[in-house]
């Protein structure tokens, strides 16, 4: 087991990794008021655990998946903490994916103007990332986390017995997040590569969730609330990954972070700023996880990437690319030739197939 610490100015949060770290933090409950927020799913498998665990505390549980994201979920569970009679000496637990680790995070921010909040990740892409650093939100009007806080939470269990339920799919969007790092990171990186062959294999992401964590705790710590520039670096691929998610919906975060990450690698190499091997070796990373889809329509999707919060302005694109081992760059496009690339990037996926 490892602790990771992150120091910021509003809060010190300790991140607990590894095997055991689940009952550890069990095992010091008594006397604790606590309130507990899941999902369906996590609730349905894990039951007997929460029963067991949080056996004098309100339970919530929400329907899974990003759906949820509402306020009226949000209200719901604040609701629930007023009727079941919280105070403010409560302590919310977030124990699910990043669905169930935001929403659960800004009712802890918002309930009596702020509650502790323990974050419990269950799924791959909350264990590398969605759990620490303290960004909660819900979606409004289609638009992914419109409504949100900085804050974070006091303690972060990361426990990889989680992932022993969780379905390939999900493992397949936690390594998304897994790549991005690779990306930022050349440790990461050179780990990635010569582990290619076996990322699916729980050994190894057991292996690499602290090193993730760490990077972002690096960077969390340098810019807690994203105003220097440093945390942007963490979204990565995510202007076309966003764009596309809003736009086709059928895939999960993490796997358009990866379609994203391969059209903005591809941007990158066209503008001269990423190539060579270290180009390649991204594809090839990117290409073990997850075979990228032929879109049409993807101009269109395209031009939801004027919403994204690094942009200046609607009409000019901001993307964080690849550039070298354990370098990233941002590049700024005018929105009309960004559209205009995805679409031949797109029309280039479509030719190959
Ligand atoms: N706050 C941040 O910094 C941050 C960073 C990245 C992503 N996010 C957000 O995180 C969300 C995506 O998170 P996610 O990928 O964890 O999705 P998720 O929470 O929807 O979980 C994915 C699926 O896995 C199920 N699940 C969870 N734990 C399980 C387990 N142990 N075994 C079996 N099934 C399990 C869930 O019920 C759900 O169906 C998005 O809303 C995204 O915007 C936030």
């Amino acid at each position: 087991m490892q602790d990771i610490v992150i120091d910021t100015p509003t809060q010190k949060s300790v991140i607990h990794c590894g095997k055991g770290s689940f009952e550890q933090f069990a095992k010091g409950l008594d006397g604790k008021k606590l309130f507990v927020v899941t999902d369906s799913n996590v609730y349905r498998i894990y039951r007997d655990l929460i029963e067991k665990t949080f056996k004098n505390s309100p339970v919530h549980v929400i329907k899974a998946g990003e759906a949820s994201k509402t306020y009226t979920t949000l209200i719901g569970i604040l609701k629930h903490m007023l009727e079941s009679g919280a105070t403010r000496a409560y302590t919310v637990v977030a124990l699910g994916g990043g669905v169930v680790g935001d929403i659960a995070g800004l009712a802890a921010s918002l309930f009596m103007r702020g509650v502790k909040l323990i974050q419990i990740p269950t799924t791959l892409l909350s264990q590398v990332d969605s759990s620490v650093g303290g960004k909660t939100a819900v979606d409004l009007n289609n638009v992914k986390n419109a409504i949100g806080a900085f804050y974070q939470p006091g303690e972060v269990i990361v426990d990889p017995m989680f992932l022993e339920t969780l379905p390939k799919r999900e493992i397949r969007c936690g390594l998304g997040e897994i790549i991005k790092y690779g990306a930022l990171d050349k440790e990461i990186y050179t780990t990635l590569c010569a582990n290619s062959d076996r990322l699916f294999d729980m050994e190894f992401l057991e292996s690499i969730t602290a090193p993730c964590i760490q990077h972002k705790a690096n960077v969390v710590a340098g810019d807690e609330k994203d105003l220097n520039g440093l945390r942007k670096t963490l979204n990565l691929g995510h202007t076309t990954g966003h764009a596309f998610e809003l736009y086709y919906k059928r895939k999960s975060h993490g796997e358009f972070v990866l379609i994203g990450t391969y059209y903005e690698l591809i941007i990158a190499q066209m503008q001269g700023v990423c190539g060579g091997e270290y180009a390649d070796n991204l594809k090839m990373l990117i290409g073990k996880v997850i075979k990228m889809p032929v879109y049409d329509n993807a101009q269109k999707a395209a031009l939801a990437a004027k919403f994204d919060k690094k942009n200046d302005e609607q009409s000019t694109v901001s993307m964080i690319v690849p550039a070298k081992e354990g370098r990233c760059a941002e590049i700024k496009m005018p929105l009309d030739e960004y559209v205009k690339t995805i679409g031949e990037i797109a029309e280039e996926i479509k030719e190959k197939k």
